[in-house]
């Protein structure tokens, strides 16, 4: 038994040292600690072992697997620290007041986030969307469960043109109905499940401040298809923030109230700066808020022809709103809301080489 453990100990130790990540870190702990690992397997061995061994022997056995733990945990906490690191480092490489002598034009930070994001999404299938910046009523609210006069109407201070009827967006959600009907028919007949990202330019009348501003970006995204469940809403959120934080994040969901969408949530990424323990940039909660988000509301269904009368939960589909500024500014760390819009080009060009 002894020979086994210092074998199994050598192993590990080796193992362990080329390990960078933490899903390999974790691939890992399976390998050793899961009820079918290396660690139960010399339980087994154990059980074999004539009576008067079998004391030593299992203490043995405990010592290698605290040891084992402790290793695991140290290993765990260094990464979390590279990886914050390298998201520092990142982050850290935008100065608003450096000078530039840069000759020619770069893409403006919520561009590219903008373009990170549709890559993201359309390598998981879905489309990429454009729509109008001046819309009607009907689509900004009606089509989306909010009648004329209802009070969930005060939750965005809209712009109304003199136009009769027309208006600035106010969220991307109002591509919803349209986007509904465009492919509607094709989920209908053919079965093929709607899927598609919706980015846009958005106005509400905010005062303007280093965390408001009157004119800033959303990316929506729907899916809908039979079956659809908070499941797969929970699903392509993760799978996506992964992706643009280039690291595991966790989720977690909080009801919230859209008239379109039932239930509602909130969802959060465990902050990425301190891991969920608490500090400045998550206002000591270990949580971020990032994408309200929830399943399409069955009138939004009915207004953009997927469901019939009769059958109001034949499709069903989950809707979700990123706030592409917000992301952009974590991104980079981009402290005041308004370096966006000005214009500045000592600010914008360091992004030149992104
Ligand atoms: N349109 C909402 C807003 O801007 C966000 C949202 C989108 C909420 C999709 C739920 C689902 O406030």
């Amino acid at each position: 038994m002894k020979e086994m453990i210092s074998k199994l100990k050598e192993q590990f130790d080796s193992k362990l040292k080329e390990v960078n990540d933490l899903g390999s870190l974790e691939q890992l702990r399976l390998d050793y600690m899961s009820k079918k690992g290396r660690i139960s397997e010399l339980m087994k061995e154990l059980a074999k072992l004539p009576n008067d061994q079998k004391k030593e022997a299992g203490r043995l056995i405990n010592s290698f697997k605290e040891e084992v733990t402790k290793h695991f945990e140290n290993r765990r906490d260094q990464i979390i620290k590279l990886e914050e690191q390298v998201l520092i480092n990142a982050t850290e490489s935008y100065d608003d007041s450096m000078p530039t002598n840069n000759p020619c034009g770069s893409y403006h930070p919520i561009t590219l986030v903008q373009r990170e994001l549709e890559d993201i999404f359309e390598s998981m299938g879905f489309d990429v969307e454009d729509y109008n910046e001046i819309v009607d009523d009907y689509h900004c609210f009606e089509a989306l469960n909010i009648p004329k006069y209802h009070p969930a109407r005060d939750m965005q201070d809209t712009y109304y043109l003199t136009t009769k009827n027309q208006l600035l967006k106010s969220h991307t959600s109002a591509a919803q109905n349209a986007i509904l009907k465009k492919y509607g028919k094709a989920l209908r007949e053919e079965g093929r499940p709607i899927k598609a990202v919706f980015p846009g330019r958005c106005f509400r009348n905010e005062a303007i401040d280093a965390c408001h501003e009157n004119t800033f970006f959303q990316m929506e995204g729907i899916m809908v298809d039979k079956n659809i469940s908070v499941s797969n809403l929970i699903y392509f959120m993760k799978t996506m923030l992964s992706q643009v934080f280039g690291r595991e994040v966790t989720v977690r969901l909080r009801p919230g109230f859209f008239p379109f969408v039932e239930p509602g949530f909130e969802l959060d990424i465990k902050c990425l700066i301190c891991n969920g323990e608490g500090c400045s940039s998550c206002k000591n909660s270990g949580w971020l808020e990032l994408c309200p988000c929830g399943m399409i509301h069955p009138n939004v269904l009915k207004y953009g022809g997927i469901n019939t009368e009769e059958d109001p939960y034949e499709y069903t589909g989950f809707a979700f709103g990123l706030g592409l500024t917000r992301l952009a500014m974590m991104k980079y760390a981009v402290k005041d809301i308004r370096t966006f819009n000005s214009g500045d080009l000592d600010s914008l060009s360091q992004f030149i080489n992104r």
